[in-house]
């Protein structure tokens, strides 16, 4: 591999002059890191490579150097082929021991609905190949394939659920929606030993959880989105009495930055809610429930999204031109399914009073096609979600504000309720599936969304998986069409 990259060298001498367009802009701290030009130091990619917010032009490239060099940095090359011999773009990234190594690049002049591969190299050693696509030009109606997951307990097994989805060919991004670390100790089929309170041990926590081989590789072959849940900083974190210290959110806030392909907005350092737009087909909004929620115990309204961030949710809804908009969001948003007695203050059931102005503001607005994909309750589900739902019910002429599906946990183990328990009480749940693991993907196009949820095991790095559930959902319906029977009960 270093003498195909030295062949790449020099022939990106020759490609550099013709990119003249290609921008590549490390990130804040770089500028922070080094005021001179950074040079490429020795050291090595034990974490892999990552890739994520793509758009038309540009994607954010990621790696982590290990060195004892307080400052360094390595050269990212940007090609056409897996060969790497169509260089289209190259930078050298600072890093150091401020950012624990975290080299991150947006490389721009990309064009759109390609497939792009990339590689680190240091003054010691190359990363794997990394592979990424950038989002389709904006007018495109072109079909598009997300895959969506939740919830990686360390301690309760496997990702075969990342290596099933890894080794998907046509991906265009792949969706993580919260729980990516587990901020306690545990040990059942694994063991995790690290009690994570503050940046060195978030640190420590993010590094155990990539160096999962089947995480590694997803991250290698498809971009991916990233959003937090409450596991990343301290389990329902709001609602804690006391609740954790500032200087603790922001520890994890921080190492999830150094360790996502992710960009930091200009004067919002931790900001992660967003739209990514997908052609013509999709946007996709990215939502932050934690960071600007208010508890029960500070005495404050309770919010979910806060107000700047609900505003502009329901602006960029109103405004949008994309047939489907998907709503990327960490905690269930249906009415809980449980009874009153056991509803979960923690997700939107806690907040009604903003749930129902999004919802009406949908209605109201005739926003249509608006999906919710959720995770955080480590079940599979599907639901119709409406401000008034017995007037849904009682007239078929009237359509749900939207249908949310929650995709299941990639490892964490679930309430697994039979589910005509589940839909006599919940009459709006479609279907709901609380034995399995795995993940769930969905292709879009103009006309229809399909979904498909599979069971992926838990006890072994392996890679089979089982489709068990599947809905389409033709456009402007709001209602998916259950295609599979009642799943067979089964556990992994
Ligand atoms: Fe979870």
């Amino acid at each position: 591999m270093t003498r195909r990259l030295h062949v790449t060298r020099r022939e990106l001498v020759a490609s550099a002059t013709v990119a003249g367009a290609l921008a590549a802009v490390p990130p804040a701290w770089g500028r922070r890191l080094l005021s001179r030009t950074p040079r490429v130091g020795p050291g090595t990619f034990d974490f892999g490579v990552a890739s994520g917010e793509p758009t038309p032009n540009a994607v954010t490239f990621w790696s982590k150097l290990e060195t004892h060099r307080p400052r360094s940095g390595a050269r990212l090359v940007v090609a056409r082929d897996e060969g790497m011999r169509r260089v289209v773009a190259t930078t050298i990234v600072p890093t150091g021991s401020g950012v624990n190594g975290a080299l991150k690049a947006r490389v721009g002049g990309l064009k759109p609905g390609t497939e792009y591969f990339y590689v680190w190299e240091s003054g010691s050693g190359v990363s794997p190949i990394g592979r990424t696509r950038t989002a389709p030009e904006p007018r495109a109606a072109e079909p598009l394939r997300v895959a969506f997951s939740s919830c990686q307990h360390w301690p309760s097994g496997f990702y075969g659920a990342h290596r099933h989805a890894a080794a998907l060919a046509d991906l265009d991004l792949y969706l993580f929606l919260g729980d990516y670390v587990y901020e306690r100790a545990g040990a059942d089929v694994r063991r995790d030993l690290i009690d994570a309170v503050d940046l060195r041990s978030y640190r420590q926590k993010y590094g155990l959880y990539r160096s999962d081989p089947a995480l590694q590789e997803l991250h290698r072959l498809h971009p991916t989105a990233h959003v937090w849940d409450d596991h990343e900083v301290v389990n329902n974190y709001t609602d804690n009495n006391p609740p954790p210290a500032a200087a603790q959110r922001v520890a994890a806030y921080r190492a999830a930055f150094e360790w996502l392909p992710r960009m930091t907005f200009p004067r919002e350092r931790h900001r992660i809610y967003k739209r990514m737009s997908f052609g013509a087909l999709a946007d996709v909004f990215l939502l932050d429930e934690r960071q600007y929620r208010t508890g029960r115990n500070d005495g404050l309204p309770a919010t979910m999204l806060g107000g700047g961030q609900l505003e502009w949710l329901l602006s960029e809804l109103r405004s949008s031109r994309a047939t489907w908009k998907i709503i990327a969001n960490q905690v269930v948003m249906a009415a809980s399914q449980e009874g009153e007695e056991r509803s979960s203050g923690d997700s939107w059931d806690g907040y009604p009073a903003e749930r129902s102005r999004l919802l009406s503001t949908i209605e109201r607005a005739g926003v249509d096609n608006v999906v919710v994909l959720t995770g955080d309750a480590h079940v599979f589900m599907a639901s119709l979600l409406a401000n008034d739902f017995a007037g849904v019910a009682a007239d078929p002429n009237r359509k749900p504000a939207a249908v949310e599906y929650v995709g299941g946990s990639v490892t964490s183990r679930g309430p697994d309720f039979p589910e005509a328990e589940i839909r006599a009480r919940a009459p709006w749940v479609q279907q709901y599936e609380g034995g399995r693991n795995g993940y769930a993907q969905f292709d879009l196009r103009p006309d229809q969304l399909d979904m498909v949820y599979l069971d992926v095991r838990v006890f072994s790095d392996d890679p089979a998986a089982a489709v068990f559930e599947r809905f389409v959902q033709p456009a402007g319906t709001n209602r998916p069409q259950r295609t599979s029977g009642p799943a067979a009960r089964r556990r992994v």
